[in-house]
């Protein structure tokens, strides 16, 4: 199911923001033009990775340093083990949408 979170322009080129989507966050990462939408809960500990950073298409999680890939979710560094879930992102008519 696709759930509107807003304008796609909500999400800052170069930035993330973080949507409560049915209860959960769910973190949208924009890109060089593309965005993309992953749980925003670190598989290490569960910190926000909204609180970290991102560089390019890698998020690092604030709090131990892990990294993932935007893009697909992947750990590309730990201590991390488990990679995020990634969520189906649409813009429809400058809506911005997720599948929950
Ligand atoms: S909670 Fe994210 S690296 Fe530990």
């Amino acid at each position: 199911m696709l759930v509107r979170l807003g304008h796609s322009k909500d999400v800052v080129a170069g930035q993330m923001r973080v949507f409560d989507v049915a209860g959960t966050k769910v973190n949208v990462a924009s890109v060089d033009g593309h965005l993309y939408a992953f749980d925003d809960t670190c598989t290490h500990m569960g910190c926000s990775l909204g609180k970290g950073t991102l560089d390019d298409t890698t998020v690092t999680c604030s709090c131990h340093g892990s990294q993932f890939d935007v893009t697909s979710g992947a750990v590309l560094r730990g201590p991390a083990k488990q990679p995020v879930r990634t969520h189906l992102v649409q813009v429809d008519g400058g809506n911005l949408l997720v599948e929950a």
